[in-house]
C-alpha cells in the first residue's frame, strides 16, 4: 500500500489519524505537507509532534521558517516555507543537514525544497472545502 486516506473532518479525529500516519510512513522520517492556506497542515503537524510524545507548548501560533520540537524520540523538526523565495536559502537554512539527521521532518510549503528531499519521503495533501477537510499521504519512492 503505498497511499492511505485518513478522516480528519474534524480535530477530534486527528489523534487516530497521526497515529496511522506514522505507522503508515514507517522508517520514513520526511513529511512534505501540500495544502492550502488555512488547510489544516500546522494544526496536523502539531498533533503529531503529540502523537510522537512530545510535551511541548503547541497552544500559541508559530511563525519561524523552522521549530523544533523535543521528545521522547528525539527532536522533531517542523518547517513552514511559505515565506521562503528560494532553494538557496532553504541551503543557508541547513536543511540538507536537517533532513539528514535521521529526526522527522515536517515540511509546510514544501514546494522550494523539492531537491532537498531523499527518497523515499511521504507526500501529504490536505484539502478544505466546503466545511470538510480530506487528507491523503502517499510515499514517493
Ligand atoms: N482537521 C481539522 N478539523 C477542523 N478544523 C481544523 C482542522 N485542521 C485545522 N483546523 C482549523 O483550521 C484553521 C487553520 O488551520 P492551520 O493553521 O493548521 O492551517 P495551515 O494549513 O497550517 O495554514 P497556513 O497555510 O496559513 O500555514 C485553524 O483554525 C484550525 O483550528
Ligand atoms: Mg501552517
Amino acid at each position: 500500500m503505498t497511499k492511505l486516506d485518513l478522516d480528519i473532518s474534524d480535530v477530534s479525529k486527528l489523534p487516530e489519524a497521526c497515529k496511522k500516519l506514522v505507522e503508515f510512513a514507517g522508517k520514513i522520517k520526511v513529511f512534505a505537507i501540500n495544502g492550502e492556506m488555512g488547510a489544516g497542515k500546522t494544526t496536523f503537524v502539531k498533533e503529531l509532534c503529540k502523537v510522537l510524545g512530545s510535551n511541548d507548548n503547541f497552544s500559541s501560533p508559530t511563525y519561524s521558517i523552522v521549530n523544533e520540537y523535543q521528545s521522547p524520540i528525539g527532536k522533531l523538526f517542523h518547517f513552514d516555507f511559505y515565506r521562503v523565495k528560494d532553494a538557496e536559502e532553504l541551503f543557508d537554512l541547513g536543511l540538507e543537514e536537517y533532513i539528514d539527521s535521521g529526526n522527522y521532518c515536517f515540511i509546510e510549503w514544501p514546494d522550494l525544497a523539492e531537491t532537498f528531499l531523499p527518497i523515499p519521503y511521504l507526500t501529504i495533501s490536505i484539502q478544505h472545502k466546503q466545511n470538510n477537510r480530506y487528507f491523503c499521504a502517499e510515499i514517493i519512492e
